[in-house]
């Protein structure tokens, strides 16, 4: 591992970055907070502040919620093509925006540069493909079966909604839930997370400025969560919560969602395995698994949280993933090189530290990194544990870091029970050169995804969720704007 320190980006151009972001609370336009009350936003590889945000209260977000109601019927009687047009000028807009949203992303969430710029390309492409799926809404036309009647249904939009996003990735988490809920013909509150809210300030403002209309497009930042999405949850105008964050969280509003039946999407906590058998093909294991495991500095809850290697393959698995995460440079995400930036924050060091020394301590052998890393801010270093034995806390908890626990296994079902043996179910990766097998595994993994001989699921087109404690509905694909969309069936007499 090599350690980088020397930032490459200067000073006044991340000044001019900072200098775009909108400060306020968009509730239809830009406004102080209620009592003009702000927070730092920090650099997670420096600790230095970035910028102070406005701090919204429970009477913001109530007043958000008037602008997305006061909005809704305009909105939802734009054509299709309209909305569309609309939000393809919003995927121009972002792109064209490239080099100033991917260095937001990294001074606030860390991440390297080059990764921020995937996550904007990431990001956008949602927008694209619900420009394209907006007009592509259609519903049923069929007769009833007793001939008496025709019955003709037509997707409506569910009304406002609550998107409450994580900071892991400040711009395509917001773009998963805006695009597709526009596109719909619904108005929107985001909350984006305290620890990187200045992307999502941006875009909101890219967002206006490509034509989303005073209104649709409504954000509240806030130290307090709690005191902005329970009164919107307790409110009988709001119609829809989509969350992606803890699954703690999460089962709270779904508890809250109860009240008013308000319609949830929620994508959870993961404990992903990723499952080498013997006939894969090793070189391409190892990639996938890296990617797996190191994508967003582990920071993500599709990382590869156990690795499942079966024991003919092992020792060789194990050497080659060893050299291949040891050679990973670390260091802040604005230094030319860098693979792997800091962690959010000083307590996902700690939660890395404890599973490591837990799992040492019980008799796993650690065969790469291990220890925090001695400069400012909050590294991590790439790590490897093998012989993780069962009981160790790494097994059950979701790491959120670039750590890797190792378990050997023989027989195939024993890696299927192995894999299931977690209330989550986000992905799954297999790694495999026999069909039948990835096959026969995918369908007894209890997952929402699974990867087959690659280590990412993530795609504009296809469906993201998972099952059982990893959440409810999908994100992406055609699946994505069903989430935001009621049928309506109108039941026309024959005469
Ligand atoms: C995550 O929610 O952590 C993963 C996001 C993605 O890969 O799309």
């Amino acid at each position: 591992m090599t350690i980088l320190d020397i930032h490459d980006i200067p000073a006044q151009r991340r000044a001019d970055v900072l200098e775009q972001v909108p400060t306020g609370l968009l509730i239809g336009s830009w406004r102080s907070a209620e009592h003009g009350d702000a927070f730092p936003v920090h650099d997670p590889a420096t600790g230095a502040e970035l910028l102070q945000i406005a701090d919204g209260t429970t009477a913001d977000a109530l007043a958000a919620l008037d602008a997305a109601v006061d909005a809704a019927p305009a909105w939802a009687a734009t054509s299709p093509r309209k909305r569309s047009e609309v939000l393809r000028r919003a995927y121009e807009a972002l792109m064209a925006r490239t080099e100033d949203l991917a260095l937001l992303i990294t001074l606030e969430m860390g991440k390297p540069l080059d990764e921020s710029r995937t996550e904007v390309a990431y990001a956008a492409d949602f927008v694209r493909w619900y420009a394209e799926e907006a007009v592509r809404l259609d519903g049923r036309h069929t007769a009833s079966p007793d001939g008496g009647s025709r019955i003709i249904t037509s997707p409506q939009p569910v009304g406002p909604c609550l998107l409450i996003t994580p900071w892991n990735f400040p711009l395509a988490m917001g773009t998963r839930k805006i695009a597709p809920a526009l596109a719909a013909g619904c108005t929107v509150v985001l909350k984006p997370a305290a620890l990187t809210p200045l992307t999502s300030l941006l875009m909101a403002q890219i967002l206006l400025d490509a034509g989303v209309p005073e209104g649709v497009l409504n954000v509240i930042t806030t130290t307090n969560p709690g005191a902005v999405s329970a009164p919107l949850m307790a409110d009988a105008r709001l119609r829809k919560v989509s969350f992606t964050g803890s699954t703690a969280v999460g089962q709270r509003l779904v508890e809250q969602s109860a009240s008013q039946l308000v319609r949830t999407s929620m994508e959870l906590g993961g404990n992903a395995p990723l499952i080498i058998f013997d006939d894969a093909d090793l070189e391409r294991a190892v990639r996938g698994a890296v990617i797996a495991k190191l994508r967003n500095g582990g920071q993500s809850c599709v990382a590869a949280n156990r690795i499942l290697v079966q024991e003919g393959i092992a020792d060789e698995f194990v050497a080659r993933f060893q050299r291949a995460m040891a050679a990973v440079e670390v260091g802040p995400g604005t230094q030319a090189g860098v693979a792997v930036g800091p962690l959010i924050d000083d307590r996902a060091v700690k939660k890395c530290s404890e599973l490591v020394t837990d799992a040492v301590v019980r008799g796993a052998k650690l065969v790469a990194g291990g220890d925090p890393l001695p400069m400012p801010g909050h590294f991590y270093p790439p790590t490897v544990l093998d012989h993780v034995p069962a009981g160790a806390r790494i097994l059950d908890e979701e790491i959120f870091g670039p750590v890797a626990p190792i378990v050997r296994f023989g027989p195939e079902a024993e890696a299927v029970a192995l894999a299931n043996a977690t209330p989550f179910g986000l992905a799954a990766y297999v790694f495999t050169e026999n069909l039948d097998r990835a096959l026969r595994v995918s369908d007894a993994l209890e997952t929402g995804m699974v990867g087959i001989n690659q280590g990412i699921v993530s795609n504009v087109a296809a469906p993201f969720g998972g099952v059982k404690h990893s959440g409810l509905g999908r994100e992406g694909g055609h699946e994505g704007i069903e989430e935001y969309l009621e049928t309506k069936y109108l039941a026309v007499n024959k005469s």
